[in-house]
């Protein structure tokens, strides 16, 4: 034991590294900083097999309270944070009319650093403790969203978008430029403590040919870098990408072609997939991320788990913010719940509460290559969980209680919860001064 060393007794929720759930009633979860200065688990299970050999550690203890692996959210937007919400008929029109007047804004660096701070501000009080993030074309906003994440300690992955065509003045970047500016971002940001850099074209559309190329070859060249973009997410986008992109068996294939297809790559969306593209992810190890409160609102489509599962495709879950309504993962698991229900006609659990939990914990920590890393709270990962309370509402409260189960216990707070439910969050890393 360190001076450091501290100890948790709660009910417990933890996964095993194949996504099993497991939960103690009684709990205890003991971590300790390492010489980098984060906390890590090292060691969790049922207090009264524990205790003993943790004896002199000073133990915190929330009676009634659940512990569980903070919540990774696979795709979201910081500079869409004020537009969740707006109306449109579907993605192009909500890109020209909202998304790329509110992005624009983020050239000035007092205002990409007030909304970086509101964004994890939102986060935290949701539970999220990492996210893959699309910042702007705009490289200040890069440099608010890591120096915000870092301040906090926070393992937070984001990058600068590229997008040289068919975009409006304001955020259109230049194809040379945004190559450069990506490098330097690269070596400014990436695996500094727990930030990593994510190579990010908005999507096929935006970018020319020879940025799509610069973008791959930088991805190479970087090879843990994350890579981030959109696919095959609306209809008419689908159209557009495959008449730009004629020589491409699939929109999907035109991502391979530039190199842009790898492990630690995350494609949000994948819903106008066929097999073929499903066997593609597969194969190269890239993600999906699924985002069904964009999808829903956006009307872009139904994400197909049954598909996705029989190929075995990597995939997690994501808010996309702001196409997507919440930031809230209760949110974002439940209408996941429906969406995996569309077009049953069978009874039954589609998707069971306990894999909707490790599709945004450590399910989505695999996708996204960080498995030992954080999600499990299994000793040795990262030590970042939230705190919830069962009985945040009178009905959360009456309802947990019934719970005869933890499939049942964990649908209730899919089912009824949101921010009210996060009563703290504990990170891992180490605040640091601005
Ligand atoms: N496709 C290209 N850009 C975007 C975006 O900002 N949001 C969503 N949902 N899809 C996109
Ligand atoms: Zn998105």
């Amino acid at each position: 034991m360190t001076a450091s060393t501290k100890a948790y007794r709660a009910r417990l929720l933890r996964f095993s590294p194949k996504g099993e759930a497991l939960f103690d009633d009684d709990g205890l979860l003991v971590v300790g900083a390492d010489a980098d200065g984060v906390q890590r688990v090292r060691d969790a299970g049922p207090y009264r097999d524990l205790i003993a050999r943790h004896a002199q550690v000073p133990v915190t203890y929330w009676p009634d309270r659940i512990i569980a692996p903070g919540f990774l959210d696979m795709h979201v937007h910081f500079p869409q944070t004020d537009i969740i919400g707006a109306p449109a008929e579907g993605l192009l029109p909500w890109l020209e009319n909202y998304t790329f007047p509110a992005e624009t804004r983020f050239a000035d660096a007092a205002h990409a650093g007030e909304v970086a701070a509101f964004f994890f501000d939102e986060l935290q009080r949701n539970g999220v403790t990492t996210a893959l993030t699309f910042c702007t074309s705009h490289p200040a906003s890069v440099d608010a969203f890591f120096g915000e994440a870092r301040r906090r300690g926070l393992r937070m992955m984001g990058g600068k978008v590229l997008q040289d065509r068919h975009s409006p003045d304001g955020v259109r970047d230049e194809t040379e430029q945004s190559l450069l500016d990506t490098e330097a971002l690269i070596r400014k940001w990436h695996n500094q403590g727990r930030l990593g850099y994510a190579i990010t074209p908005r999507f096929a559309p935006t970018s020319t040919d020879a940025q799509l190329r610069g973008a791959g070859e930088l991805a190479a060249r970087h090879s843990d870098t994350w890579i981030h973009s959109h696919v095959a997410e609306n209809k008419d986008e689908v159209q557009w990408a495959r008449e730009l992109f004629p020589k491409a068996r699939s929109y999907l294939d035109v991502y391979t072609g530039f190199g842009l297809m790898r492990e630690r790559a995350v494609y949000a969306h994948c819903i106008h997939f066929d097999d073929a593209d499903r066997a593609l992810m597969r194969e190269t190890k890239t993600a999906a991320a699924v985002s069904p409160t964009s999808n829903l609102f956006l009307g872009s489509g139904f994400f197909d788990y049954q598909g996705a599962d029989r190929i075995g495709m990597r995939h997690g879950l994501a808010s996309d913010v702001g196409g997507g309504t919440s930031f809230s993962p209760f949110h974002t698991m439940l209408a996941a719940y429906y969406v995996g229900r569309e077009g049953q006609t069978k009874p039954g659990l589609s998707l069971a509460p306990s894999r909707l939990w490790w599709n945004h914990t450590g399910g989505a920590a695999q996708a996204l290559g960080l498995e030992g890393v954080v999600g499990t709270l299994q000793a040795g990962t990262e030590a970042d969980f939230v705190v919830l309370n069962p009985a945040a509402t009178p009905l959360l409260a009456r309802k947990t209680a019934m719970a005869d189960n933890l499939e049942e216990l964990l649908f209730a707070l899919i089912v009824l919860g949101d921010d009210r439910l996060v009563e703290r969050v504990v990170t891992a890393g180490t605040a640091l001064p601005a």
